[in-house]
C-alpha cells in the first residue's frame, strides 16, 4: 500500500463517528457470515432427529440474524458513501484551492487536460473504490476469515479439504486478471480514442468544413469506433469466460467436500448437517474471492489516483512572505541580465533594460522571439533563472505579488473571456465598479462605436465565440484601465482589424496611455513610431534599442524592416 493511501485512510479514519459506525457493521457481517451456515447444519441435523420445536427456533433466529445483517448492511453503505464524499469533497477543495496559488510554472510544466482530468475524474475514481470496492471486500474476507474458524472448530480435516479450492482460484484470478486489465486498458485508451476523435472534430468543423475533408474524418472516425467495438466485444468474451471458470471450479470444490465428508458421514464421524454447513461455507468463499480480483484492479487505478490529487495537494505554493507589502511606482522598472527557461532551451538569454516612469517603450521581433515572455516576467508570472527585476530598486521578489501586480493593466493578445455579458467581462477584475463608470470609460476612450449600449448586456458565448475580433480586443482594454493602473501592458493583437475598427481600437489605445507608463509589444507600424523607445528582440536577447525615429535614420535591423516593409511583423 503507498503513503498516499495510508493517509487518505488516516482521513476517513478521522470522521471518527462513521467510521466506527462501519467498523462495528463489517464486524458484525463477518459473524453473521460465520454463524449462518452453522445454523442451517443444526437446522438439517434437527430434521433429521424430528426436532420441529428447535427447528422453528432456528428458523426464526436464522431470519432475525439476517434482518440484522440488511440493515447494518444498509448502515454501512449508507455512512461508507457519506464519508467518502466527504473526504473526496475536501480533497477537491484542498487540491483546487492550492492550484490557484502554485506558481505559473507548474502550469507549462502540465497538461491542462491532466490537471483538469486529476480533480475530476481520479476523484470520482476514488468516491467508487471508497463506498464500494473496501467495504464489500474487506467484510467478505473477514466473514471467509471468520468461517475459516469455525469450520477448523467442527472439523479440521474436512476444512483442509474446503481450502483446496482457494488457492485454485486465487491461481485463475491472477492468470485472467492480466488478460482482464489488459483488456480493460485497452478500452480505455479506446474510448479516449472515440471522445478525443469528436472533439476534435466538433472544434475544427469549421476547418473540416472549409476543407471539404469530412468524408476522411468520417472514416477516421469509423476506425476509431470500430477499434473501440473490438475492444469492447472482447472484454465482454472474457468477463464471460472467466465467470464459466470459477463455476466450473466453485462446482469443483463442492465436490470435493461431498466427497470426502460424504465419507466421514457413511462412517459415522460427521453428522449430515455439518456436511450441509461446509458446502454452505464454501459457496460463501466465492464472492469475496472474486470480487477480489475486480478490487485489485480497482485498488491500482485508484492508488494512482490518490497519489496524483494528493501531489496536486501538496505542490508547492508561491510564496507569500514579502519585505515589501504595497509599493508605488515612482521612478522606474528594470530588468537586469535576466535569463529565464520554461523548460531546458533558455528563451530569454541575457536581457537589462529600464522603464522610466511614464516612458512609452515598445517591444519588437519576430513571433517566439520572447517578446510576451518579458511580460510575463515583468508580472511575476515566472521568476528569472537568475539576474533580477527591479521597481524602484527593489527586487520585484520581495513585494508582495498581489499588490504589485495591481499596478499593471495588462491587455493581452488574446483575451481570456469568460462565460456571461460583456459588463461582466470587463468587470470581472473589479466588481465594485459600477455600470455608469464603465459606460463613461466607453465614451471617454471612443469604444462606443465598437461596443454599442445594447451589446453590453448580450452573453460572449462560450470563450467569446460570437463577439467580433474588435469587440474582443475593445473589452480587453477595458479590462486593463478600469482599475486605474500605474503601467499599461500590452500585448498588441497580430491581426489588423477592418481599418475603421483599428482606428476606433488605435484611439483608444492612445486615450489610455495618456499620462500613464506603458510596455507595448507592437505589431502595427503606427504604434511603434509613436513609443518613446523600442527594444527590438532576437532569440531572446535585445539586439537593439533606441527611438524609432532615430534607429530609421541608422543602417539599423529595424530599418531593415521598416524598408522592406515588413512591419506588421
Ligand atoms: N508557457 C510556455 N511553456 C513553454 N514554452 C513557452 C511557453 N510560452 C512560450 N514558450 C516558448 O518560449 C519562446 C518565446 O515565446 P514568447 O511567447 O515569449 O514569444 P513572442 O515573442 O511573444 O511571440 P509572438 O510574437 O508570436 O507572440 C517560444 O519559443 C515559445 O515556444
Ligand atoms: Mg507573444
Amino acid at each position: 500500500m503507498n503513503n498516499y493511501f495510508i493517509r487518505l485512510i488516516k482521513e476517513i479514519l478521522s470522521y471518527k463517528r462513521n467510521s466506527s459506525i462501519i467498523i462495528f457493521s463489517i464486524l458484525l457481517s463477518s459473524v453473521i457470515a460465520m454463524l449462518g451456515p452453522y445454523l442451517i447444519g443444526i437446522a438439517t441435523d434437527s430434521i433429521i432427529s424430528l426436532k420441529f420445536t428447535l427447528l422453528i427456533y432456528l428458523g426464526s433466529f436464522y431470519i432475525l440474524i439476517y434482518i440484522i445483517n440488511y440493515f447494518s448492511e444498509n448502515r454501512r453503505t449508507l455512512y461508507m458513501m457519506n464519508t467518502s464524499q466527504m473526504v473526496i469533497k475536501q480533497l477537491r477543495d484542498r487540491a483546487f484551492e492550492n492550484l490557484q496559488y502554485v506558481p505559473l510554472k507548474y502550469y507549462s510544466e502540465k497538461n491542462s487536460g491532466k490537471i483538469i482530468s486529476r480533480i475530476t475524474n481520479d476523484a470520482e475514481t476514488l468516491g467508487d473504490f471508497l463506498t464500494f470496492q473496501i467495504p464489500q471486500v474487506v467484510s467478505g474476507i473477514a466473514g471467509i476469515v471468520a468461517s475459516l474458524f469455525i469450520m477448523a472448530y467442527l472439523d479440521y480435516r474436512l476444512t483442509i479439504y474446503a481450502v483446496l479450492i482457494i488457492p485454485m482460484l486465487l491461481a485463475t484470478i491472477f492468470l485472467m486478471n492480466k488478460k482482464i486489465k489488459f483488456n480493460y486498458i485497452s478500452v480505455r485508451q479506446r474510448i479516449a480514442e472515440l471522445t478525443g476523435n469528436v472533439s476534435e472534430s466538433i472544434n475544427g468543423v469549421k476547418a473540416i468544413k472549409s476543407s471539404g475533408t469530412e468524408d476522411v474524418f468520417n472514416e477516421s472516425f469509423e476506425t476509431v469506433n470500430n477499434n473501440n467495438y473490438n475492444a469492447n466485444v472482447r472484454a465482454v468474451r472474457l468477463t464471460s469466460l472467466f465467470s464459466s471458470i470459477v463455476q466450473i471450479i466453485e462446482g469443483f470444490g463442492i465436490m470435493i467436500v461431498l466427497y470426502e465428508g460424504g465419507t466421514q458421514v457413511f462412517s459415522g464421524i460427521l453428522s449430515i448437517g455439518i456436511l450441509v454447513s461446509f458446502i454452505v461455507y464454501v459457496q460463501g468463499f466465492f464472492n469475496p474471492i472474486v470480487q477480489l480480483s475486480q478490487f485489485y484492479n480497482s485498488y491500482q487505478s485508484s492508488s494512482i489516483a490518490v497519489e496524483r490529487i494528493y501531489k496536486i495537494i501538496d505542490e508547492e505554493k508561491d510564496k507569500n512572505n514579502y519585505k515589501y507589502n504595497d509599493i508605488k511606482f515612482n521612478d522606474s522598472l528594470s530588468f537586469n541580465h535576466v535569463k529565464f527557461s520554461y523548460g531546458k532551451t533558455d528563451t530569454i538569454k541575457d536581457i537589462s533594460f529600464t522603464v522610466k516612469k511614464g516612458q512609452k517603450v515598445a517591444f519588437i521581433g519576430k513571433t517566439g522571439a520572447g517578446k510576451t515572455t518579458v511580460t510575463n516576467l515583468m508580472l511575476k508570472f515566472y521568476t528569472p533563472n537568475s539576474g533580477n527585476i527591479t521597481m524602484d530598486n527593489i527586487n520585484v521578489n520581495e513585494i508582495n505579488t498581489g499588490n504589485y501586480r495591481k499596478l499593471f493593466g495588462v491587455i493581452l493578445q488574446d483575451p481570456f473571456l469568460f462565460e456571461g455579458t460583456i459588463l461582466d467581462n470587463i468587470k470581472f477584475t473589479n466588481e465594485n465598479i459600477t455600470d455608469d463608470y464603465i459606460n463613461e470609460k466607453i465614451m471617454n476612450t471612443g469604444l462606443d462605436k465598437i461596443l454599442s449600449r445594447l451589446s453590453l448586456y448580450s452573453e460572449v458565448g462560450e470563450r467569446g465565440s460570437n463577439l467580433s475580433e474588435g469587440q474582443r480586443q475593445a473589452i480587453s482594454i477595458l479590462r486593463a484601465v478600469i482599475n486605474e493602473p500605474e503601467i499599461i501592458i500590452m500585448d498588441e493583437a497580430t491581426s489588423q482589424l477592418d481599418s475603421v475598427n483599428e482606428i476606433n481600437i488605435q484611439n483608444a489605445i492612445y486615450k489610455i496611455m495618456e499620462n500613464k507608463t506603458v510596455i507595448i509589444i507592437a505589431h502595427h507600424l503606427n504604434t511603434i513610431m509613436n513609443s518613446d523607445y523600442l527594444f527590438y528582440v532576437r532569440n531572446g536577447e535585445i539586439i537593439e534599442e533606441g527611438k524609432p525615429s532615430e534607429l530609421i535614420k541608422s543602417q539599423s535591423y529595424f530599418y531593415e524592416l521598416y524598408n522592406q516593409n515588413k512591419l506588421v511583423l
